[in-house]
């Protein structure tokens, strides 16, 4: 569904994807864990063409990222970044709403409000949704940016650090979301995560980056594994089975 072929990005010269390859399947979530630097946001900037490849070929969906039309390319994927610029005074619905403009063009009709309120509803929003942006917790705010998102209504997804800001309810919630809507709406999602072990109890798959290359993909317990680790984030870790999932615990 989403195949990365031998993705090389450069920023002034300085290459950042390094020849990466990946092949993701529909459905299920795959998690990009890896350094900071590593790569993950580039990579996401590429798969949804917000930077342009240097060589390489991406396709989502069987549409090639580099020459799809824009418009076929917003129903296919939608992104929630890793920094969002937009103006705070929106309110949480108005925000949810601009998910919407590829369908409504700007006109919303029925169908693209019901989405919205259902969008707003996933993510506990619906008491909030006459609130302006500048007017929440840092928590609350992520969630209306996932709002955007869901409303976009997309075979695809992909979250760079969706969990930031979040306390550990609201990041237990919004990842059983994120599997809801993998497991229950067919979604694929892409998800950008530095919890190693949330990943790994939440993910079909984990892809780890290191220095603009995948060093490995696989199941949660092929890459949390000690060698892996060490090998991603130098650093030492042991790996236990909780709830027959993987679990990494760093040494001092
Ligand atoms: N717009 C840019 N111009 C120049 N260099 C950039 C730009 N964006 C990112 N980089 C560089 O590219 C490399 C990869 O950055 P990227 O943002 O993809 O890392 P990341 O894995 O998402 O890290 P983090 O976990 O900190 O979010 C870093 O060395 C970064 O400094
Ligand atoms: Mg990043």
């Amino acid at each position: 569904m989403i195949r990365v072929e031998q993705a090389v990005l450069a920023y002034g010269g300085v290459e950042v994807l390094k020849g990466l390859s990946a092949s993701i399947p529909s459905g299920g979530v795959t998690s990009v864990i890896g350094a900071n630097g590593a790569g993950k946001s580039t990579l996401l900037s590429a798969m949804s063409r917000l930077a342009p490849l240097r060589s390489g070929r991406i396709t989502v969906g069987g549409l090639d990222v580099s020459t799809a039309p824009s418009r076929a390319l917003a129903r296919m994927l939608a992104v929630l970044r890793q920094e969002n610029h937009v103006t705070l005074r929106l309110t949480v619905r108005e925000l949810a709403a601009f998910g919407r403009f590829p369908h409504s063009g700007g006109r919303l009709r029925a169908e693209d409000l019901e989405r919205v309120e259902e969008a707003l509803g996933f993510v506990s929003l619906g008491a909030l949704a006459e609130r302006r942006l500048d007017e929440l917790s840092g928590g609350q705010r992520q969630r209306a940016f996932i709002a955007m998102v869901l409303a976009q209504d997309t075979e695809v997804l992909m979250l760079d650090e969706p969990l930031s800001s979040l306390d550990m309810r609201h990041s237990v919630e919004v990842m059983r979301l994120i599997c809801t809507l993998a497991d229950e709406h067919g979604k694929t999602v892409v998800v950008v995560i530095h919890d190693v072990n949330l990943a790994a109890r939440c993910s079909d798959s984990l892809l780890a980056l290191k220095d603009g290359q995948a060093v490995c993909h696989g199941a949660p317990e092929e890459v949390v594994r000690p060698e892996v680790l060490r090998e991603v984030f130098d650093v030492e870790a042991d790996v236990h089975r909780i709830g027959g999932r993987p679990f990494a615990v760093p040494r001092w």
